[in-house]
Parts: C-alpha cells; structure tokens; sequence
C-alpha cells in the first residue's frame, strides 16, 4: 500500500502527558499505557485510531471503563467520547523474539529500543505520526541494574526507576534501556549555567573505549552553543552502545543510542577513519537535540527536514574540528560515489520523495546527504550572514513545531527577501543535472556559458532548470588568480556570465568547493587540468583536477587499451613530491576513483562497462604508478611514519595517510616484504589493517591473516574488519567464493546487521567481484537475502541496493542479476521493505 504525502491529514486526537509503565521480562514483557487525549480541532475526522502491530492487548479502558476496541493488523478503533478522555491499555510483547531490531527487543541480554520511524507501534497502541507530540513519564520494573528512559531521572528504588521528559516529543523519539550496563561519566555546563550530567552506557569491559566519544560530544555541545546558539535542555544526557542496530544511531530525547561501532573507540581498535567518523556521528545525534527534537517533522515526507540539516551541521563541525577542504573532498566522493549512483538508477526519488511504501526505505544518501547539499547550497547562495539570520529564525519560529520543508523554505524568504519557488525544485525533482560549460574570449572578456540537464527518473520524465549556484575562480597564464571565488547564480537552463577587463584568456576553476551537487561535463584538455592541479587556489578544486586527470587516463585505458598516461603520472609526481603541500592532500590526490564510477561513466557515454576490464586497468594504473615512484614512495614512507604516541589527530591521522599510500606503492614491488614489517610493528589498527590489507593484495596474507583473528577473536568490531578485509582485497573471481567461505565461519551470523554487512556488504563493494560475469556474486547475496528477510526486513531492504546498478550491464550479467532479484521476489511472506525494494530495483 502506498502512502502519498498529497493526503496529508492533521490527527483527529491531540496528546495530552503520556505515562507509561514497563515491566520487564524477555519473552513476556507488559506496557501499561495512560494517556490523555482531547479532538484535535484542526481535524474534521473523529475517528480514533491507535498504530499497534504484534501487540498483545490484554485490556483496555476509558476513564476508568472497560472497553474493547476493534483489533487489526496495523492496529485498533474504538468508538470514544466527544471530549477529553483518559486511554489505558495494558499490553504484552515479546522483546526476546524480537529479531527485526525494531520497537523493543534484546541485544547480548541488554533491553533497548529503536522507534524512528514507526517502531513505538511495536510497544504500544499510540497515534505513531510524528506530529503528535506529548510530554512522557516512564516507569521501568525490573531487575537490571541500570534502566533508562527519555528525559531526567524521577526516581529510583529497589527494581524500579522513573524517568520524566518534560519536553513534548513524537512517539519515534522515545527510548528505553534497561541492562548490566557500566558507564563513562563527565559532566558539561551550558553558556547559561545549566549543570548536565553526561554518561556513556556501555557493557563491562568497554569501559576504556568511551573516552573519545566523550570529549566528541563535549566539543559538539560547545560547537552548537557558539555556531546556532543552542544549549542543551536537560539535566542529563545519556548515550548508550548496542551491539545489534541497524543503522548508526539514533538521537532519542536525551537518551542516544549507538550502534557500538559509532561510538566504542579505542587506538588498538579503530581506525583513524573510524575514529573521525564516530567524532561525526556523536556529533551529528547531539544536533538532532534542535534540528529534529526541539522542531520535528511533521510527516515522514519531511525527513530530509531534520537529516539533510543536521548532516550539513555534522559536516560544518568537521570542517571545523579537522580540515574543511578533506572533509568536503571526502564528501564529493562520498556523493559520487552512492547518491549520484542512486539519483542515476531506478532507485531515484526526490530529496522529499511524495510517495513510499516503507518510509524505513527512505533513509537514503539522496534524503541525507543530497539534502545536506541542499543546506549548502542555500548557504553559499545567501552567504554566511543571512544564513545564521534564517536559522535564527526558524530557532525561534519553530521551536516546538512539527514542520515542513514548507515552512523551512519560508523562514529563508522572510529573512532574506528573497523568492524561493525555483529553488524548491531541488526537493522536489529526483536526478542529478549535469552542466555543461563552453566559453569565449575577446576584447578582454571572458563569457562562461552553462547549459543544465536533468535526465529522466522513475516517475519524473520531464524536468525544469534548477537554480545552481556555481562557484567560479579565474587563473591567468602565470597561475595567479585573476578573478577570486564568484558565486554565480543559474536559473535558465542556458545562461551566459561574463568577466571584463582582462589581459588575457583565463583558465577557469569551475564548482569551487563542489558548489553544487552536480555532474560537471567540462570537455578540457590534459594540459589545463595539470596547470589547475598545480596552480588552483582552491583545494577542492586542485583535487578534482587531478581526479580528472586520472579519469581520463583509466577511460582511454579501458576503452582504447592505452598505456597509462605519462602526463598524468608526471603531475602527479610532482604533487606528491612537494613537501609544502598537505600530506592529507596528497594521499587523496593518490587516491583511485571507485570501479563502480567508472562503470557509470562508461555506462553514461552510452557504452556497456564491463568491471572485469575496468578492474584489470586499475591494476595496471597501479603497477605503472608504483614503477613510475617507487623511490618517492620510499622517500614518503620513512618521512611520514609517525613517531608520537597515537592520536587521532586529523595531523597525525593525514601523515598515516600518506604514509600507508607510499606502502600500497611499494607492497607492488617488494612482494609484501614492508607491508609485513608494518603488520609484525603495529601498535594501532590504522598500521595493523593497512599493513594487512596490503598483504592479502600482494598475495601473501594467509599467515597474517589467522594471527589477526586469534588476536582479536574475543573482539565483535575488530572481527568485523577481519571478514570484510577479505573480501574487499579478493580478485574478481575469488570475491564470491571467499565471501562463501567466509559465510560458514562459525563467527559469521545474520543476526547481527553489522556482522552481515562486514561479510556481504564488502562483496557488493567490491565491483568486479559482485559483478562477476559467472553471477556467483549475485546469486550469493540473493540466497543470503532471503534467509535475512524474515529475521531482519530493514537490514535485507538497505543491502538489496547492491542490485541497484545491474541494467547498466551486459546480457549475460542482467540475466543472473535479475533471476536473483526475481528469486528474492518470490520468496513466500518476504517483507514488505524487501517487496517494494526489490520492485523498484526491476523497474
Ligand atoms: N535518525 C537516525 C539518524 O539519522 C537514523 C535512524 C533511522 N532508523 C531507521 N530505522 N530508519 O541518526
Ligand atoms: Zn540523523
């Protein structure tokens, strides 16, 4: 059944103060529920109506009367009085059972939740929509020794603990804990003197892994205080690490919950990645205390309301605890890399899509990170003043509101002045435009002419221009910057921007800083991108002529059988060479664009990419690179090895960086003789897996490999990387068959998403692996899939957009991939998010 968002209706019941009481046992756990409901007068309807699915209804009242409500699948009706009235109802549920990571279930023994989007239906009868916000009082009983909830502590005694949340919420922001849980303690006081108390929840013997989130969420509480102005709003703010969690974490009032892979961190264990990106994520729950707590949404159309802002928050926080330039580098590839692949197939939607079946389906890269580009964009166009002026409205405008794209849009009009009935089109048009440049010189002008096109998507044939802000810089001959970084501001679907007053032609550097999220089609010639990887001014643009650079060399190998091109290899050099340059810059400039891009650029030229052909170049690239320098990388090896304790400083984290780039360039020549020298001397997992992975390319990593795992075997996340990295560094035609093995590892399980993922999303990452032309790849996820669905839906959903991209291929290959796709249709009961997944993926 589809839901479209045009048939928005107000709720016909508001919510008054919510008690709920839980008792707790595994298998049968009971949920009394008080709450006091009033008509909503904005509503014609009268209908009461209460979500509840697997529920046990044991009794029901109102005002104190018995009742019995007409029971259905999605929930239940029951004829109430033309007042206010009190709702009670006692309910049974099975938190054990619970596989599907949904609602309230187990995780190693520990009580926790997951309600965002529609999960609280699973505890309780309740108006589930997020636009029915309540105050909440929880009681916990039960014999765990530490029982949380949403909100400040209440009270405590012998097998009960009481928790108040004075702050109205929608029911997906509720949470409980309950489990023989240890803790991290801080505390923090708010620009206005509010004392909170912080804790990390974590099981006994992580202890010593929490100190990193710790200072992350101090940083990010300060952060917002001195960037939005916003202050925390409790007296306590908890966060708590689970091992079994779909995704990453969630920003519960008050209570975050973790996947432990998002917040545990320890140098030993984690990798300066890892690290950098727990930094964002603690960051990015916290912020959800504002921008998704305090002003909600108020349909689950409006999701990109509350994630593409908070993204663009979490992104800005990097930026400014790192480096700005990688972070938004890593970010454009990021973008390329799963938001352009899913706006270009038949995946594609809206960043507020306006139809779904299951909105668990719709927590995608295109509603997060292309509405965080949104966010950017209305930053860059009005610039930073009258963005913070807007933010600053809608602070004040719409805190407590449930709110919508909508009401977001008109805060930006009303503090600037300015029309943004254009600009809506980027929430409402799927596809990634591409801008196409030519330009002209004479009389010492110099005219950029842009050309935008959308192609069409699922649903979208046609599409209207966009307005796109470019971020223009121009270079003279000698490399000096003529014309700074200009916003220009496209609205047509071809316009004309024109510089005066020149000596001579310029180079231009177009999308400076990735100004927009846009596919650039800027037919250039070699000569220019070296100049501009030499001599731009901005970084982001540096890199993109270098990966420009490396594009098209890898195209004309794959295409033509050329040799790697030497100009590109000598540009290269040289950059990698300077030492006045940022080491973290040059280890991304020697970074290779991802198989599965290049197979969607060849798709798009309109040619059949074949990834065996595409892998096969990228292994020559790489042995010409490390013959071409193999003594630069001996050079960068020795000078980058860091020689201070471990941090995971964005400094120390850059020199690793390059360092281990110069080892991938070495490990080709020398057999894997440095790469084990790197693994027998590693003190932190960042030299451990690098050294690892390095060995298993050179073919030398068996040994390597069971002493990791009898190293680390007593670890869930370090085990996690030791399956993946297998199966990321297998040749084509071992992918699957590893991937199998490795499926029959008696550590292997599909009960734990993260456990899944390490195994069978390291298969749909490695391209020409997954894509193999036997279809072993594919007919592996697709027996893995439908033993997943009926454990875990949401987790079988997220990992089918590994078909995504199967048209773009040869019969032979389309063939296996849709008999697979096919197979997972058919399985008998499959869920209704595998259903409507796998539909869309057919086309
Ligand atoms: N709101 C969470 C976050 O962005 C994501 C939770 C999504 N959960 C889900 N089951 N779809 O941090
Ligand atoms: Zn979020």
């Amino acid at each position: 059944q589809t839901i479209y968002l045009a048939d928005y209706t107000p709720p016909a019941f508001l919510v008054g103060p919510v008690t709920l009481t839980f008792r707790l046992d595994p298998e049968k756990t009971r949920v009394i529920s008080k709450i006091e409901f009033r008509p909503n007068p904005a509503s014609q309807s009268d209908t009461f109506f209460l979500h509840g699915e697997n529920l046990t209804l044991i009794r029901a009242a109102i005002d104190g009367q018995e009742v019995t409500p007409e029971l259905s699948a999605q929930g239940l009706t029951c004829a109430v009085p033309d007042r206010p009235f009190t709702w009670e109802a006692e309910v049974e549920i099975a938190p054990a059972a619970n596989t599907a990571l949904e609602g309230l279930y187990m995780s190693n023994g520990m009580y926790c939740t997951q309600c965002e989007a529609e999960g609280f239906r699973k505890i309780t009868y309740y108006p589930d929509r997020p636009d029915v916000m309540a105050p909440f009082t929880v009681r916990i009983e039960g014999r765990e020794k530490i029982m949380l909830s949403n909100g400040n502590p209440a009270g405590r005694g012998d097998g009960w603990a009481e928790w108040h949340d004075p702050w109205p919420k929608p029911a997906y922001l509720f949470a409980l804990v309950a489990g023989d849980l240890v803790n991290h303690p801080d505390r923090f006081t708010t620009k206005s003197g509010r004392e909170v108390e912080l804790n990390i929840w974590v099981r006994p013997g992580d202890e010593d892994k929490c100190a990193f989130g710790m200072e992350a969420l101090k940083k990010s509480m300060t952060w917002d205080e001195e960037t939005y102005g916003r202050e925390y709003d409790l007296d306590v703010f908890n966060i708590v690490a689970v091992d079994d969690f779909n995704m990453g974490a969630m920003e519960n009032k008050g209570l975050n919950i973790f996947n432990s892979s998002c917040v545990l961190a320890s140098p030993e264990t984690s990798t300066d990645a890892n690290f950098e990106r727990i930094e964002a994520i603690i960051a990015h729950e916290y912020f959800h205390n504002w921008t998704g707590n305090r002003i909600t949404c108020r349909d689950w159309f409006q999701l990109c309301l509350k994630e593409g802002l908070t993204v663009f928050r979490d992104a800005q926080f990097t930026a400014d605890m790192r480096s700005a330039p990688v972070k938004r580098i890593e970010d454009a590839i990021m973008l390329r890399g799963r938001q352009f692949r899913e706006d270009n197939g038949p995946l594609a939607h809206p960043v507020r899509p306006d139809s779904f079946v299951e909105i668990n389906n719709f927590y995608t890269a295109t509603v997060y990170e292309k509405g965080a580009e949104l966010i950017g964009m209305l930053k860059t166009l009005f610039g930073h003043d009258e963005y913070y002026k807007a933010l600053d409205l809608y602070f004040q405008r719409h805190d407590g509101d449930a709110a919508t794209i909508e009401d977001w849009l008109k805060v930006f009009e009303d503090a600037t002045g300015r029309d943004l009935t254009q600009f809506k089109r980027w929430y409402e048009q799927a596809g990634t435009p591409r801008l196409s440049i030519s330009d002209d010189f004479s009389n010492g002008t110099y005219t950029l002419t842009f050309k935008q096109e959308t192609p069409p998507t699922p649903g979208q044939p046609q599409k209207d221009p966009r307005v796109i802000p470019i971020a223009v810089g121009l270079l003279n001959p000698n490399g000096d910057e003529v014309v700074p970084t200009t916003v220009l501001e496209m609205t047509q679907a071809e316009q004309s921007f024109a510089f005066d007053g020149l000596a001579s032609r310029p180079t231009p550097s177009i999308l400076r800083d990735f100004s927009a999220p846009v596919i650039l089609e800027h037919k250039t010639d070699n000569a220019t991108r070296a100049f501009l990887l030499a001599n731009d001014t901005d970084p982001f643009n540096r890199w993109q002529a270098g990966r420009d650079l490396v594009l098209d060399t890898l195209l004309r190998m794959i295409r033509q059988g050329d040799a790697p091109d030497s100009a590109y290899l000598d540009a290269l050099h040289r950059l990698i060479r300077d030492d006045t340059q940022d080491p973290a810059f040059r280890a991304l400039a020697l970074g290779l664009p991802p198989q599965d891009e290049l197979a969607q650029l060849i798709h798009d030229a309109g040619a059949v990419p074949d990834p065996q052909a595409i892998w096969e170049a990228t292994e020559t690239l790489k042995q010409a690179r490390a013959e071409a320098f193999q003594d630069t990388a001996t050079r960068l090896y020795a000078q980058y090895q860091v020689t201070d304790p471990y941090r995971p400083s964005a400094e120390q984290a850059a020199a690793r960086r390059l360092a281990n780039a110069a080892l991938g360039i070495i490990n080709r020549l020398d057999g894997g003789a440095l790469a084990q020298r790197q693994f027998d001397g590693a003190d932190n997992m960042t030299q451990q897996l690098a050294a690892l992975s390095a060995l298993i390319s050179a073919g030398k990593g068996d040994a390597a490999v069971a002493r990791f795992y009898d190293q680390w075997k007593h670890d869930r996340l370090v085990i996690d990387k030791w399956f993946a990295i297998q199966i990321q560094n297998a040749a084509p035609q071992d992918a699957a068959p590893r991937t199998k093995d490795l499926t029959q590892h008696p550590d292997f399980t599909i009960r734990n998403p993260n456990r899944f993922r390490s195994v069978l999303g390291a298969l749909a990452g490695n391209s020409a692996g997954f894509h193999h032309a036997s279809g072993a790849g594919y007919a592996l996820l697709a027996d893995q899939l439908v033993a997943l669905d009926p454990v875990n839906p949401q987790t079988t959903a997220r990992m089918c957009t590994a078909f995504e991209t199967w048209a773009r291929y040869d019969a032979t290959r389309q063939a296996h991939a849709r008999a697979a796709l096919e197979r997972i249709l058919a399985t008998p009961d499959l869920s209704r998010d595998t259903t409507e997944m796998v539909t869309r993926i057919l086309g």
